[in-house]
């Protein structure tokens, strides 16, 4: 989300810690690491990116 946001690209939020899943989105190849762990996992196939940090070159939809 830091990313997305230092590079202009409008992303959704509202809590900003795994809560909510308004920044809810796909993940289409990649690797990432929670922290924090969000409350409730992401549907399979997608992440939240404000509590989430690549591990490897990754590719979202946003
Ligand atoms: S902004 Fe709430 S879970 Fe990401």
């Amino acid at each position: 989300m830091e990313l997305a946001e230092a590079c202009y690209v409008p992303v959704r939020w509202s809590c900003r810690s795994g809560v909510c899943h308004t920044c809810e989105c796909g993940l289409i190849c990649g690797s990432l690491k929670y922290d924090p762990e969000p409350l409730d996992a992401p549907a399979v196939g997608n992440l939240l990116i404000c509590c989430s940090r690549p591990q490897k070159d990754t590719v979202i939809d946003l």
